[in-house]
């Protein structure tokens, strides 16, 4: 949550350098945003809520060789001109962006107010550009100050400070993102790299405790103690066309219909089609007794998927939401393997729950699709999944290629004896997605169901993640009541809850015992009149309770969540189309999010 910006060495379009690298990262957070510029001055502009507001009330006095910007995801304090970053010290020298949550914040409020300096915001990091003031009238210089105060500080933080008289942005972090971009004369920094992409795609990645400092066109990284590192320069993959929403509305809508490109890629290389056989480097000599899966949001149905194929292979395996995994955690053995799924690399709760296992002594791996994210550096394996950018708050393609990547670890792990009709309908994946992407009546089904009030969502077995990701992707992004449920469970509480108001989406695909059971489901919420939508590949009778269909190609059961989910994600964009609905920037909700 939250995004940071930073830019020297540009000359004149420094500030719109900055401005489109809020733009760029507004997924991360859009409750104000601002910007500081520095050269022999210090000018700050910050407004409240999205950044089409800052852009109207910069003016030509904010100018100057370096800067930076922040795009802002509440956690002390509500959205305000107050409340956004930058924040300044007393006599408006310093200015300073922060991600993240100083912890010990009150105590140092207290300290530096008994000590007469006076704060404008509810914000914890105001306090670091007050400490900075202080270091400096100690006699220190810029950098020295920047350490001094950061010393001071508990919590996590990702941190970007510049001042007055000077033309070097310096920065830091601890469990929050920070890259520096590597361009021919300038220099950038961000916390993620899509926000400096149009610039450049040469990138070093810092680690807890280092600090970057960039000046026209240079930079250095140093440690605590301010010796120099050596850092290496990476390169980057996407490109920015990746990054823009080439004509479609939103970019949710886009990253739907990437989904054929994103699996190819997750694929490419992986599979021999000939033999069956999965074959992915960073997995090679992989051989737990026992898997644990650890996640949050879509990433953690994700894992409940991944659990469920590794158990039916024989491997015991358990999914755990990240967030309480760190607080009580499941044991182990010296040959457990701790997966944690995460798109973006960097949700707090799940690197919580990595570090407790690392902690214990286990194998971690990162099923990420961040390349250089904490998780990746983090963790002793990483499982790349390849979707290549997501910007819409709203997981779509990378449920898709973790679902895909899961198959992967699966087969990796242990072998099975339908190997290679996995590995087949794998191939064939990403065609049948694109086909039903060109059939798909989901927009129809939206207009349909629009005006109800709650939403149902029933599936069994590998289909029970694909329920409640349904259900998360319809509350997240139109703000309707929404529940996922194995369907065998509906009949113990929930069925009270369904009327002939509440449409039900059941997920039904083959024609097997679960399929049978799954019908039998849907049958007990008929016969309440609820509207039953079924998302199915026909093999099975469901169609004959259905009110309607969203058709799904026929597949392996292990890949057929992937293209309902496919259905239920278009059924979940029209439904918030249709409301007029922010979607890819829901309310109170960030992209990525460092918190726990
Ligand atoms: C999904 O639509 C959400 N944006 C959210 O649940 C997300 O999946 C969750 O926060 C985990 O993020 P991660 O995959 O980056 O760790």
């Amino acid at each position: 949550m939250c995004g940071i910006i930073g830019c020297a060495g540009r000359g004149d379009d420094t500030l719109d350098v900055l401005l489109s690298g809020l733009e760029g990262l507004e997924y991360r957070g859009y409750d104000s945003a601002g910007v500081a510029l520095a050269n022999g001055d210090l000018s700050v502009c910050k407004r409240e809520g999205e950044i089409q507001r800052l852009q109207q009330a910069v003016g030509s006095d904010l100018d100057g060789p370096v800067g930076i910007g922040h795009t802002r995801w509440s956690t002390h304090g509500p959205p305000s001109d107050q409340n956004a970053h930058p924040h300044t010290d007393c006599a408006g020298d310093v200015a300073v962006v922060h991600n993240g949550i100083v912890e010990n914040y009150a105590d140092l409020r207290a300290e530096l107010t008994d000590r007469g300096h006076e704060f404008e915001s509810e914000t914890d990091t105001e306090v670091v550009p007050h400490l900075i003031e202080e270091e400096l009238a100690d006699g220190k210089d810029f950098e020295d100050a920047f350490r001094a105060a950061v010393g001071r500080l508990e919590g996590s933080y990702a941190l970007a400070a510049v001042t007055r008289g000077s033309e070097a942005i310096l920065a830091t972090r601890r469990d929050s993102p920070l890259v520096v971009g590597v361009g021919d004369d300038a220099a950038y920094l961000a916390s993620d790299v899509p926000a400096f992409l149009d610039y450049t795609d040469r990138v070093v990645y810092l680690e807890d405790g280092e600090f970057a400092r960039l000046e026209s066109g240079s930079w250095t990284v140093t440690d605590a103690e301010g010796r120099l590192l050596e850092k290496s320069v990476s390169r980057v993959e996407w490109d920015a066309e990746e990054t823009a929403k080439s004509g479609y509305d939103h970019y949710m809508l886009k990253e739907i219909h990437e989904q054929p490109r994103a699996l190819r890629k997750c694929l490419r290389g992986r599979v021999d089609e000939l033999t069956g056989t999965v074959d992915v480097e960073s997995l090679a000599g992989l051989n737990p007794s026992s898997v644990q899966f650890v996640a949050c949001g879509t990433s953690y149905h994700a894992a409940l998927f991944g659990a469920q194929a590794l158990r039916e292979a024989g491997v015991h395996a358990q999914a755990f939401l990240a967030s309480e995994y760190a607080t009580s955690p499941a044991p182990v053995t010296d040959d457990t393997l701790v997966v944690g799924i995460t798109q973006s690399g960097e949700t707090a709760d799940t690197l919580a729950a990595l570090r407790e296992a690392h902690r214990r002594g286990v194998e971690t791996l990162a099923m990420t699709n961040v390349v250089g994210s904490t998780a990746a550096r983090e963790c002793d394996r990483e499982l790349m999944i390849r979707a290549g950018p997501e910007i819409g708050v709203a997981a779509t393609k990378t449920f898709s290629s973790q679902v895909v990547a899961a198959n992967l670890l699966s087969a990796a792990i242990a072998e099975r004896s339908d190997g290679r009709e996995v590995v087949e309908a794998l191939r064939d994946l990403p065609g049948q997605v694109q086909e039903l992407l060109d059939s798909s009546r989901a927009k129809q089904v939206a207009r349909e169901f629009v005006d109800s009030e709650g939403y149902f969502f029933l599936g069994r077995g590998y289909h029970h993640p694909v329920a409640l990701e349904g259900a998360l992707k319809l509350k997240e992004i139109t703000y309707k009541h929404a529940e996922g449920f194995p369907a065998g469970e509906l009949k113990h509480g929930p069925l009270a809850l369904v009327t002939e108001e509440t449409p039900v989406f059941a997920v039904v695909t083959g024609a097997g015992e679960k399929a049978t059971k799954t019908v039998g489901n849907v049958k007990e919420v008929e016969a309440r009149d609820a509207p039953v939508v079924a998302v199915t590949d026909g093999a099975s009778d469901v169609k004959r309770y259905a009110d309607a269909v969203l058709e799904v190609p026929e597949t392996h059961p292990r890949v057929a969540p992937v293209l309902a989910n496919v259905q239920l994600q278009l059924v979940a964009y029209h439904v918030a189309d249709e409301l007029g609905r922010s979607i890819d920037k829901p309310r109170n909700l960030a992209k990525s999010v460092t918190v726990e």
